[in-house]
Parts: structure tokens; C-alpha cells; sequence
């Protein structure tokens, strides 16, 4: 524990954010000294639990080579909220990832330009800053990477990075905020620097202080009884093989149907997961394990979106990944538990966003609609 501490109190100090409210950010980055995580554990299931997982920090991560200024994620936050960011002025990055929903769209696959269904579930942004890599299929290595790809997909934001960068330059209060997030560079509104941007903002978006935080934190009364005795199943029954860490999740590529194959109509045949990225045969069918931090908050489930239930999702689970049949009252212990993994949502200040010009190009709603994915 007291590494993790270190390791938030160093990224706080680095941040500049160890004694200031961000108030860009409309988050509470007041570092806390956070001594109960030094409590000792008050059950042998609290101690096994602290070896299979850890609390969200506090205060975001740093990020490689992307420096988080107040300015940086301010202009961030205003790009992810930004729809003109797509061919049709219509769609933002919340759009599919509406922060006032768990970081999701609700839809089984998103629907994007010009009414386009896209292949697969939204995954939410909440806390995506700690996957091992982006996507269902983990093809973008990190956020800075991924935030280029749903402005330019056809069936999401269908814009192009020439069509993006004309946009912004012609707004005269985006060049004066890419000017000041990067600052000393020549030609700052760029298609990497608009991305970079939305990476520390989406940083910001991360969720401590759940149930389940608290209860490793030392405090036993944080988990109810049902709630309790569903993390003692679920790390029993070998969940925590693919769902561990920080995330109960984000941290691995697994074969959906690694016991018993879930059907069709969860795993269609089409759709081959990480084996689209690297050709290799072991990655047929598997895909990045699936947070289950605020899982409650982001049905449908799976990359289809076709399971409604959590406690459906988990029976599914038990089957497909385990062989176990479980009891209806181990799925409602279990949920009880999941239900447990949310936590405090990022409080956004919704942007005012800068009014536009003569020169900016203007939507197109309805044309260059085709297929394609990002
Ligand atoms: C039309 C809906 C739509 C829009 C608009 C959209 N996304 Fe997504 N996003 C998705 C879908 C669907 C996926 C999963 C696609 C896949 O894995 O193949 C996804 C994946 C992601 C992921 C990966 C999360 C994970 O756990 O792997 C991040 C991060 C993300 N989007 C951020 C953004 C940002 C930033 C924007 C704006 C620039 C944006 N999205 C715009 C639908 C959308
Ligand atoms: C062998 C690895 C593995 C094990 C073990 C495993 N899971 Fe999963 N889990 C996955 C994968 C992979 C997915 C994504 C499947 C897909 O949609 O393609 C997933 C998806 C989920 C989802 C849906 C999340 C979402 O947002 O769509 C839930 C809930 C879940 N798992 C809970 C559990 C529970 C509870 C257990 C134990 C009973 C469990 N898992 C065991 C790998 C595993």
C-alpha cells in the first residue's frame, strides 16, 4: 500500500495539484494523505482482496509524454463536448460517452453518422487512462492514439483530420487555447495536439471512493453483508483470474468462451476480436477484458450489447469463462458485489464552447455516408 500512496502523492506533487481544487477541471484534485490504507486488514478475505486488487487513486496519473496542464485539460474537455469535431455538428465524444451515464451511450452498438450502427457495445472512458491499451481488440496503444480514430470513423464522427484541423483554426478562441496547452510550438493546432488534449482530459475521468475502495481502505462496514459474501464468490470461483487489479478488468486480452462457447448470438462468428489485430490463431475470439468499475452504470454488456441483466452477464460468465452453473442466489450475491465497484462520478462543469466563423466549414448531415469503422 504504501508504494501506491507514494506513487499518488509524487503525481500529485508533479501535477501541481497537491494543495488545489482544479477548478478547470470541475474535479476535487485535493490530495488527501490517505492513512486508513495503512489500517490493517480486518478479515482474511479484506487480506486476500488486497492481493488481487487496488482502489482507484485520487488524483489522476501522470501521462507519458503529454504533460497535464490546467490549460491542457480544460481545452480537452471542451473538444470532448465539441460536435463540431464531427462532419454533421451533431455528434461529440459524449455522445457515445456521456459522462452524465456512466461514460456510455446505452445502445447495444453505437449509433453513429447519419444513423450508422457501429459493430460493437461502447466501452465506457471512465477510467480508461489504466487499460493496457484501447478497444475491444486493444488496436490503439493509449488514449492519445484511440481519440483519432472516432473523429474520422465513417460510421461515428465521419470528419477527416484536414476537415478538423480547418475547423479549429478557424475559431479564434480554440488557436488562443491550443497556443496556451502547448506552448513554445509553432504550429499548435494540430490533428496529435487535438488528441492529446482529449487524452488528459479523459485522464481526469477516473471514479475512486466506491464501497469497494473503501472496504480495501480498512473500513469492513463499507461492504453490506450480500455484498461481502459476492466478492468472497467471486474471488472463489476464479473471476478475479481475468478480472483484477485496479480495474477488475483492462488489464488482459481473453478468449470469450474460454470453457464453454456462449452462442452465437454473443459471440458472433464475424467479429474475430484481438485476432484482427495480430493475425495470431490463440487470438481468435478473444477480447480486452471489460472493466467492471461502475459496471452497474454501463449496461447493455458484452462487445455485442446484447445481455441487459448484470446478473445475467454474470451467469454468462460463470458458464462460458468458468463451467460453473451458478445458484440464482450466487448471481444476486455476485451482482450485489459488482454493484459495489461504483464510484464518486467525475463532476463536469458542462463547457461553454467557442462560437464559430465565416470560415468554418460548415455541417453536412446528411452526406458521405458509407461504411467503415474507426
Ligand atoms: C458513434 C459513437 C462513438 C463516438 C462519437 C465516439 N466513440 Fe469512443 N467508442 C465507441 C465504440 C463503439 C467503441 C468500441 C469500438 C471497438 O472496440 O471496436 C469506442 C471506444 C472508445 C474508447 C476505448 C475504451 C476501452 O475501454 O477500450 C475510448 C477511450 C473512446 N472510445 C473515447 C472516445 C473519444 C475521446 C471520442 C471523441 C473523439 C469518442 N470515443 C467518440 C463509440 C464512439
Ligand atoms: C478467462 C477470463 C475471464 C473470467 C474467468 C471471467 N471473465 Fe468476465 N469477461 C471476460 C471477457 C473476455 C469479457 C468480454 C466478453 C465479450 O464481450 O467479448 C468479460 C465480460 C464480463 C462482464 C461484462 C462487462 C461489460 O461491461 O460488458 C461481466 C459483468 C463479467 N465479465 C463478470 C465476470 C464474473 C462475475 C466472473 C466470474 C464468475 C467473470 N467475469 C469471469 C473474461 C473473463
Amino acid at each position: 500500500m504504501i508504494p501506491r500512496d507514494l506513487a499518488i502523492f509524487v503525481a500529485a506533487a508533479a501535477l501541481g495539484w497537491a494543495c488545489t481544487p482544479d477548478a478547470d477541471t470541475g474535479l476535487d484534485t485535493t490530495s488527501e494523505t490517505d492513512t486508513v490504507a495503512d489500517v490493517e486488514a480486518a478479515s482474511p478475505l479484506m487480506e486476500r482482496a488486497r492481493v488481487l486488487f487496488e482502489t482507484v487513486p485520487a488524483v489522476p496519473p501522470e501521462l507519458e509524454g503529454n504533460p497535464m496542464t490546467a490549460v491542457k485539460v480544460e481545452l480537452g474537455k471542451k473538444l470532448y463536448f465539441e460536435p463540431r469535431l464531427s462532419q454533421s455538428w451533431l455528434i461529440s465524444c459524449n455522445t457515445c460517452h456521456n459522462l452524465g451515464l456512466g461514460g456510455v451511450d446505452l445502445m447495444e452498438t453505437s449509433i453513429g453518422h447519419g444513423w450508422q450502427a457501429g459493430p460493437r457495445n461502447a466501452p465506457t472512458v471512465l477510467n480508461s487512462v489504466y487499460n493496457l491499451a484501447q478497444f475491444w481488440d486493444g488496436r490503439a496503444a493509449d488514449l492519445m492514439e484511440q481519440a483519432q480514430g472516432p473523429v474520422q470513423a465513417a460510421v461515428e464522427m465521419s470528419s477527416t483530420p484536414e476537415r478538423t484541423v480547418a475547423t479549429l483554426k478557424s475559431i479564434p478562441d480554440y488557436v488562443v487555447m491550443f497556443g496556451e496547452a502547448f506552448p513554445g510550438e509553432a504550429d499548435p493546432v494540430t490533428f496529435a495536439n487535438m488528441a492529446r488534449a482529449i487524452e488528459a482530459f479523459e485522464a481526469t475521468l477516473i471514479t475512486p471512493n466506491s464501497p469497494f475502495d473503501r472496504y480495501l481502505d480498512g473500513d469492513d462496514a463499507a461492504l453490506t453483508e450480500d455484498e461481502n459474501a459476492g466478492l468472497a464468490l467471486f474471488m472463489d470461483s476464479g473471476c478475479t483470474a481475468c478480472h483484477g487489479g485496479i480495474l477488475l478488468g483492462g488489464s488482459s486480452y481473453q478468449r470469450f468462451g474460454a470453457v464453454r462457447n456462449p452462442g452465437a448470438e454473443l459471440l458472433p462468428p464475424e467479429d474475430r476480436g484481438r485476432f484482427n489485430v495480430t493475425g495470431n490463431p490463440n487470438d481468435e475470439f478473444a477480447f480486452k477484458v471489460p472493466v467492471l468499475r461502475n459496471v452497474e452504470l454501463t449496461a447493455p454488456y458484452f462487445h455485442t450489447g446484447k445481455v441487459w441483466e448484470l446478473g445475467e452477464s454474470v451467469a454468462v460468465m460463470g458458464e462460458a469463462q468458468l463451467g460453473k452453473d451458478f445458484t440464482v442466489e450466487e448471481v444476486g450475491k455476485i451482482t450485489s458485489f459488482l454493484a459495489s465497484l461504483t464510484g464518486d462520478q467525475p463532476e463536469v462543469d458542462y463547457p461553454v464552447l467557442p462560437v464559430h466563423t465565416a470560415d468554418t466549414p460548415q455541417p453536412d448531415p446528411w452526406v458521405g455516408l458509407g461504411a467503415g469503422t474507426h
